[in-house]
């Protein structure tokens, strides 16, 4: 029987050199498998006497049972190395220092344009809007800007240009919010022009605008907040009413006088500049322009096919951004538009 033990010990040695399950079951075939070793040894029994055949079924039992548990012992080694490896390459290192979350904030102009949407969303004014590439029509004509303007020079506005370099016709980077008035009371009156009492407008529009212009307090993009309140019987008193609530409220205080200067824009008559001068602070007594305004030119009710002997109605446009530089104490309007984080975070 030393046939036996030597397959035994070739056994265990050709187990414990493989590392892959697979490899493993290849080599265990060829002791165990249909033509392995130790099944051609059972096969050969048949041959033998029976008392023999007794003694020599023991023995290649025992060799038989010495091969599995090699073999299981093998599999078990693998399985727990492959498990270890796996334990080792998915490691976490707890003492890690934690991924802080980084929280963005809103921009400066972003909180007073929010601010002023709320604060005149309270008197039941709702938010409009408008495109930023706008028509010759509404940016100029529709509010009443005579031809020899000079909004409309080159100097002062932003054409487009076509592929071919010429000047675009009769579209331009908006100047100002206001032709949102004429897009928002035409599109008012063609929904309830044929009623016979048209509800009231009571609109804000805020919004970018474009003009050749940078310096300190003059950036070619900005923001304006355009109001417009048209009905029966809206009178310049409750445009004073309402702004002045407005700007108290805005800046939390009623240490602050308001004051309409008389003006003049096409769009209105009459018209008037809004300037404010804080009882305190470190601006105190000084007047700032804050929004220019007015009563809505019958002509530009006119044009948007609204009957100016039957409804009034006044219209503001102001600088947000101007409001923000007062509100924090900027003195750069270029700040906010310059992506410096270091500025922005201070708002955060
Ligand atoms: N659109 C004017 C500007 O950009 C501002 C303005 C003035 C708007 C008077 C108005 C207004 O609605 O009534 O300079």
């Amino acid at each position: 029987m030393d046939n036996l033990d030597q397959i035994v010990s070739e056994a265990r040695a050709a187990f414990a050199t493989i590392a892959d399950p697979d490899a493993l079951e290849q080599v265990k075939a060829r002791f165990l498998g249909k033509s392995g070793q130790i099944t051609e040894l059972l096969k050969g029994l048949g041959k033998l006497p029976p008392e023999e055949k007794k003694v020599a079924g023991a023995a290649i039992n025992v060799a038989k049972n010495a091969v599995e548990a090699a073999l299981n012992e093998r599999r078990e080694a693998i399985r727990k190395a492959a498990l270890e490896a796996r334990l080792a390459e998915e490691a976490l290192d707890v003492t890690l220092p934690g991924r802080a979350e980084v929280r963005g904030g809103l921009h400066p102009v972003t909180r007073t344009l929010e601010r002023i949407e709320s604060l005149f969303g309270s008197i039941g004014f709702d938010v409009a809007d408008g495109p930023e590439i706008e028509e010759d029509f509404f940016n100029f004509t529709a509010m009443n800007t005579p031809e020899d303007h000079p909004a409309r020079s080159m100097h002062d506005t932003f054409y487009l240009q076509n592929p071919d370099g010429t000047v675009a016709d009769k579209v331009l980077l908006r100047t100002h919010t206001s032709p949102i008035q004429a897009r928002y009371m035409k599109a008012h009156v063609e929904r309830y022009g044929q009623l016979e009492n048209m509800p009231e407008i009571r609109i804000i529009a805020p919004g970018r605008v474009y003009r050749v212009d940078s310096d300190a307090t003059h950036s070619p993009m900005f923001h304006q907040v355009e109001g417009l309140w048209v009905g029966e019987g809206v009178s310049f008193a409750d445009l004073k009413g309402v702004i002045a609530d407005f700007l108290r409220s805005f800046f939390e205080s009623d240490d602050l006088k308001v004051r309409f200067r008389p003006s003049f824009f096409p769009f209105t008559e009459p018209s008037a500049e809004i300037d404010v001068a804080f009882m305190g602070g470190p601006l105190k007594g000084r007047w700032l322009e804050i929004a220019g305004c007015g009563m809505v030119h019958p002509d530009v009710l006119r044009h948007a096919g609204i009957d100016p002997e039957k409804y009034t109605g006044f219209a503001f446009g102001m600088g947000p951004d101007r409001l923000t530089m007062l509100r924090y104490g900027v003195n750069d309007l270029r700040l906010f538009f310059e992506g410096d984080l270091r500025f922005l975070r201070q708002f955060a």
